[in-house]
Order: C-alpha cells, then sequence, then structure tokens
C-alpha cells in the first residue's frame, strides 16, 4: 500500500485538495476563535504534513494552517502547531516553508519522522488547551488503539479542553484491501494492517472471500468506521465524500469528529462552501483546457446551488416545526442535524435563517430569524 505522494503531486492542487483545504482553511480558524478564547492558545498537528506549499505557489494543509496560526496570533491567540512529513524531500521543503512563518513569530515546529512519534509529546502540550488534529495520510493511517486513544483521552477531567480532528478515509485503499481480502492469492499482511487501523477484522465481512463485493462494500465500511469511531470517542462524527470528478465514486471521505455543538454546525457550513469551491475549480478547469467550448460541461451537470437552497429551505422549515411540537424553543446550534436533516453539509448556514422566516411569514413561529449569527438563533413554538 502505497502512502507517498510521488509524480506530479505537488506540482499543482488536484480537484479533492481544493475540497480539503477549502474546508480546513474555513473550519480551524473557526476553532481556534471558539475555542482558543478562554487561554488564549490552542494546539494543532498536521500528522501528514507534505510539503506544505505546492510548486505553484498554492498552499498545502500547513502552510494553511501556519497562515491561520499568523493571523490568529496578530490578536493575541497563540497556536502551537506541530507538522511531521517521513520523506527526507517533503520535509524539507516544508521546513523552509515553517521557517518563513516562524519568523513572523508562529510556533511552527516541523518532525521529519512518523506521526506515531510525535504524538505524544502532542498530547502532553496540549494538556488542559484546545487540540485540533488533521490526519492525511495518503493510505492507511494510524491505528486504531492509538487513534481512540487520543481522542478519548480525558485530558482533564472536566469537558474541558475540546479535542477535534479531520481525517482522510482512502476510499481507494478500501477498495484495493477489499478485493486482497477476496482474492486467494491477497496478502495476509496487507488485510492485517487494515484490521489494525480498523480496530478489528469487521471490515472483512463485506469482502467476503471468493464472493464478488456487496455493492457499495466500500462505502458501507466507512460509514461503519465513523460510527465505530464516533462510539468509541463519544464524539460527534460526520463524513463528507471527495471525488476526482462529478460522477465518480469518492477517492477518500473527509471524517470530522468534535464533541460541541457548535462544532457540528461550522463544520456543516464548511463542508457546503467547501463543494462549492470544488465545483468552481473543476468549472475553472474546464475552460483553461477548452477556452472556445461554448459553456463548460461542467456548468451543465453542476447542481444549481440556488435550486438546491430552493429546496432546503422548506424541507429545513418543516424539520423546525417538527422540533418545535415539543412547545420548547429551540436554539438552532443545539439541534444541528436534525435542523439540516438531508441538507446537512449541502447547503450553508443562510439555509436555517431563511427556513426560520419562512415559518415566520406562514405564520409558524413568532420568531424573525433576525440575529447576528444564525447557529445562535432561537426559534420560539406557535403562540
Ligand atoms: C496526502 S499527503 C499530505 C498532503 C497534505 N496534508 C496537504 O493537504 O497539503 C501525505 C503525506 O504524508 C506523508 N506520510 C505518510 N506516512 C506518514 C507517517 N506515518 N508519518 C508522517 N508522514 C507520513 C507522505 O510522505 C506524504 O507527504
Amino acid at each position: 500500500m502505497s502512502t507517498g505522494t510521488g509524480g506530479t503531486y505537488w506540482t499543482t492542487q488536484a480537484l479533492p485538495s481544493v475540497l480539503k483545504h477549502d474546508l480546513l482553511g474555513r473550519y480551524i480558524p473557526q476553532f481556534g476563535g471558539m475555542t482558543g478564547s478562554r487561554d488564549g492558545r490552542v494546539v494543532y498537528l498536521d500528522g501528514y504534513a507534505g510539503e506544505g506549499r505546492y510548486e505553484s505557489g498554492e498552499a498545502g494543509s500547513a502552510e494553511i494552517a501556519m497562515r491561520v496560526a499568523d493571523q490568529h496570533r496578530a490578536r493575541g491567540l497563540r497556536w502551537t502547531c506541530f507538522f511531521t512529513e517521513r520523506e527526507a524531500k517533503s520535509h524539507a521543503r516544508l521546513d523552509d516553508v515553517a521557517a518563513i512563518y516562524r519568523r513572523r513569530g508562529v510556533d511552527a515546529r516541523v518532525h521529519h519522522g512518523e506521526v506515531d512519534g510525535v504524538l505524544d509529546q502532542v498530547l502532553r502540550t496540549a494538556m488542559g488547551l484546545p487540540l485540533f488534529l488533521f490526519l492525511d495520510p495518503c493510505g492507511l493511517g494510524l491505528p486504531w488503539q492509538r487513534l481512540t486513544q487520543a481522542l478519548a483521552r480525558r485530558r482533564t477531567p472536566r469537558r474541558w479542553p475540546p479535542t477535534e480532528f479531520l481525517m482522510n478515509f482512502s476510499m481507494v485503499a478500501v477498495r484495493r484491501l477489499g478485493g486482497n481480502a477476496r482474492s486467494a492469492k491477497g496478502l495476509e499482511r496487507s488485510s492485517e494492517r487494515f484490521d489494525e487501523v480498523c480496530g478489528g477484522r469487521w471490515w472483512r465481512d463485506f469482502f467476503p472471500a471468493g464472493q464478488g463485493p456487496a455493492p457499495d462494500a466500500d462505502e458501507t465500511v466507512a460509514a461503519e468506521y465513523a460510527r465505530r469511531l464516533a462510539k468509541a470517542t463519544g464524539m460527534l462524527v460526520q463524513w463528507i465524500p471527495v471525488a476526482k470528478a462529478p460522477t465518480h465514486k469518492p477517492v477518500y471521505y473527509l471524517v470530522f469528529g468534535t464533541r460541541r455543538p457548535h462544532g457540528l454546525w461550522v463544520f456543516g457550513d464548511a463542508a457546503a462552501r467547501a463543494r462549492d469551491a470544488w465545483w468552481e475549480k473543476l468549472e475553472t478547469t474546464e475552460v483553461e483546457s477548452d477556452p472556445d467550448a461554448l459553456f463548460p460541461a461542467t456548468s451543465v451537470i453542476r447542481p444549481d446551488p440556488k435550486e438546491v437552497t430552493d429546496r432546503a429551505v422548506p424541507a429545513m422549515a418543516d424539520n423546525l416545526e417538527r422540533l418545535l411540537r415539543d412547545g420548547r424553543p429551540v436554539k438552532l446550534v443545539d439541534h444541528t442535524l436534525e435542523v439540516f436533516g438531508q441538507f446537512y453539509g449541502q447547503v450553508p448556514e443562510t439555509a436555517a435563517r431563511a427556513a426560520i422566516k419562512r415559518l415566520h411569514r406562514d405564520g409558524r413561529t413568532p420568531s424573525t430569524g433576525v440575529g447576528p449569527k444564525v447557529r445562535d438563533l432561537v426559534v420560539e413554538p406557535p403562540t
């Protein structure tokens, strides 16, 4: 199983990375802003950091975090950032990028080696502080025990401090290992390595030896992995697919975990906006590669964001109405998944405000949907 980034990976940002980086760049500043205000400190680990910056000059995950840390530093919030990278060449490039930010006062600590070797140091540094883990391997990630211990570890007896993660779960690896498990010539060691990542052999049931896999066995394994992660860590876990093209199967899932209702809300909003950035990039790339085309194929298949929102708003208004049947006020952020329903991660938070306004217009709530932060809006039951 390849875990490196050969070829042209670092030439320029590929389409899946557009979504990944847009999401990361939207989410982590909010994580820092929300959780860092108490102590003025946040700890961050990018465990599979890569080179930090593409040859094209676009920021990779590491530089995205360093930029956020730099911006927050100016506002008095200190990020302690750990970056680990196994490949010597990538590590050297990463360190050059980090040096730029260190000169600006960012605490960017770059380690050459395995993420596993640095994790304990990260956890010690994060004692009593908010911690965000970004784990983005090309293939298989951390073993289950290691990951769940790091996430479930009570770093203080109280709920504070928060730990959150965003993780790449490779669907390419799942399909390849599924094929390996089914084949008589499959390598047992490869399957055992995936057992370690999944915390058991359960995934093999979806790829029975000598038989064709169940349809969508790969998706089922990903969903089951996320469900087990939620159970083992007590976190709210969500995941979104990331593909190379509109009709393709996902190359990976981005799996997100939080214990904060606000985290769940912000992630859904960021995911919807990042999906839009993915479509934008696809369209721009098409126009660049065929400037004479009358209109790019993407513009035909791309779901019109307005149409999606037009479908989402009445459905979300109905969701809210169901929640109000208890006769108690509903604070949006406390009911993120119920409010968005199937549109979670598909539409931005503005759709929730529009849903309240629609209810109000129809006389189904006295609440107007007016207020500074959508997630903090409270919807009153009808009188
Ligand atoms: C998908 S790339 C990272 C991309 C980067 N996170 C980004 O979004 O810009 C994965 C990187 O992890 C590195 N890597 C693989 N296994 C590793 C490990 N166990 N510890 C640290 N780095 C590892 C690879 O060399 C590669 O550079």
